[in-house]
């Protein structure tokens, strides 16, 4: 099986006519350069700063758009692979790497290897600290390098999501500080949110709207003009402010439209309402009304971790954001209540949970992706542990699985392993997988996704 199957910028772009793009001028000892006779760093279109999910398919699209492209990260094997034509983003092949570093694309380091650009886009994680706080250590380290790289006339554009002030409140001043230039005069800043999908094989960076929000009109002048060669669409927003609250309302909006539907899973169970039909029904509205179904709970980079940052900045007011905290409770709590429901359903059938043979498919937090980051599923598999069950799982994207430290074993030959097990528990419907086949073959079916129908399957 091709687990990277969502090749979407290989053939189509590669018949794309590059863009001219014209080389920067080069100020004399601007910005800081050292005046002492050393080579000047060599020039590019972009810096991007950070080569994970978001920053690798940036760089691809300005590479295949005709940007001069080098790529910071202070991962050294994600450096060494990049350069050796190794992927480590499933949406981006080594193919299309391969042709990144054929149109002169090359990942660094070291600060003093990033180049003298004339875009930088910083696209680092912003995770939560021990206390749920916003972590924004590597936005202030990426800030850093820019400050010290930056020069008369450069564009500087956060893409990492965060709370609203972040670039006017965080950013701009350590730029400001190390380059002595100041923003919307010396240079332009600006916050734009990625919107990147994995796995997702229609919407990629050129035809998702891009949204842009600059320090100043002139600075969002350059961030449109700027994005205008990679993407389709761009709009504005008033301010950065206004950009980084729209990342946080797309993600906290998914993220209470989910709980919505997973708290009323749970009384429709004993209301004896199929959930999933009524959302079918529903979804025939043709206004007013967009379908979310429910599942084991949230998982990924986005959606159980950008709300805090927004509810961080809502506690700063002395008051907290009660929608985002009431859907972090329920879809929370789906993890467990998917072991009840596994309990529940083994036990109707006279067989304890406690020592049952369980088959977990799919341990990713979305299909058709090898992303595990705060994926639910890892909770439901503790919590089956805890209670005793025999645990296998099969996965099309993640050969090794462990949990408490210790590896849970693979099924190496899934319909034996679905035929035997006692339960299986579909918790991510892989497009890899053949459901027919599953429903068929197997005793007894939790379907946490609703992709399946039987006499021995229980839909949540
Ligand atoms: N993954 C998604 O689907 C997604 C979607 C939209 C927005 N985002 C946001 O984009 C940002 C980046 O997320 P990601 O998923 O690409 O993260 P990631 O972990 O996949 O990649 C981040 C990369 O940045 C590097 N890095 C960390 N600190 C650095 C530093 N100080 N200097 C240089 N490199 C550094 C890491 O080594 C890593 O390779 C986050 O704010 C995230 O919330 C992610």
């Amino acid at each position: 099986m091709n687990i990277f199957r969502n090749n979407r910028a290989a053939g189509r772009r590669r018949g794309q006519a590059p863009v001219a793009v014209t080389p920067p001028a080069q100020p004399a000892g601007a910005g800081g350069r050292p005046p002492d006779g050393r080579a000047a760093p060599p020039s590019s279109d972009l810096l991007v700063i950070g080569l994970g999910y978001v920053g690798l398919p940036l760089a691809r699209e300005a590479a295949f758009s005709g940007l001069r492209v080098v790529g910071y990260d202070l991962n050294a094997d994600v450096v060494a692979g990049l350069n050796a034509g190794r992927s480590h983003v499933g949406d981006v092949p080594p193919a299309d790497i391969a042709e990144m570093l054929a149109r002169g694309f090359r990942a660094t380091s070291a600060e003093e290897e990033a180049g003298d650009p004339d875009t930088v886009v910083i696209c680092v994680p912003t995770p939560l600290s021990a206390d749920s706080a916003p972590d924004l250590s590597a936005v202030r380290g990426a800030a850093g390098v820019t400050g010290r790289l930056l020069r008369p006339g450069m564009l500087v554009v956060l893409e990492s999501t965060t709370y609203p002030g972040t670039t006017d409140e965080v950013v701009r001043p350590l730029l400001e500080k190390a380059s002595g230039l100041t923003a919307g005069t010396g240079f332009s800043l600006a916050f734009s949110p990625e919107r990147i999908d994995p796995g997702n094989p229609d919407f990629c960076i050129r035809n998702t709207p891009k949204v842009v929000g600059g320090q100043t009109p002139s600075c969002a002048d350059a961030a449109e003009r700027f994005y205008g060669k990679l993407c389709d669409q761009v709009v504005r927003a008033r301010s950065a402010r206004e950009a980084e609250m729209t990342k946080l309302l797309e993600n906290t909006y998914r993220h209470i439209n989910i709980a919505l539907v997973n708290e009323m899973a749970i009384f429709s169970h004993e209301l004896g309402v199929d959930l999933r039909d009524a959302i079918r029904c529903a979804s025939t509205k043709p206004f007013g009304f967009q379908a979310f179904h429910p599942g084991p709970g949230v998982g990924g980079h986005c959606i159980p971790i950008d709300p805090n940052y927004l509810s961080y900045k809502v506690r700063t007011l002395g008051y907290p954001f009660r929608f985002v905290e009431l859907a972090q409770e329920i879809n929370g709590r789906m993890p467990g209540y998917i072991v009840d429901r596994a309990a529940e359903l083994l036990n109707r059938n006279a067989k304890p949970l406690n020592g049952a043979h369980v088959l977990l498919l799919g341990v990713t937090y979305k299909p058709d992706v090898a992303d595990q980051r705060e994926s639910p599923v890892r909770v439901v598999g503790r919590k089956l542990c805890s209670r005793g069950a025999v645990l296998t799982y099969h996965d099309p994207f993640v050969e090794e699985w462990r949990l408490n430290g210790k590896p849970v074993r693979r099924a190496a030959d899934l319909d034996a392993e679905v035929a035997s097990a006692d339960l299986v528990i579909l918790l991510q419907d892989h497009s890899a997988y053949d459901l027919d086949r599953i429903a068929r073959d197997a005793r007894l079916v939790l379907d946490t996704r609703g992709r399946t129908e039987g006499a021995h399957i229980e839909v949540l």
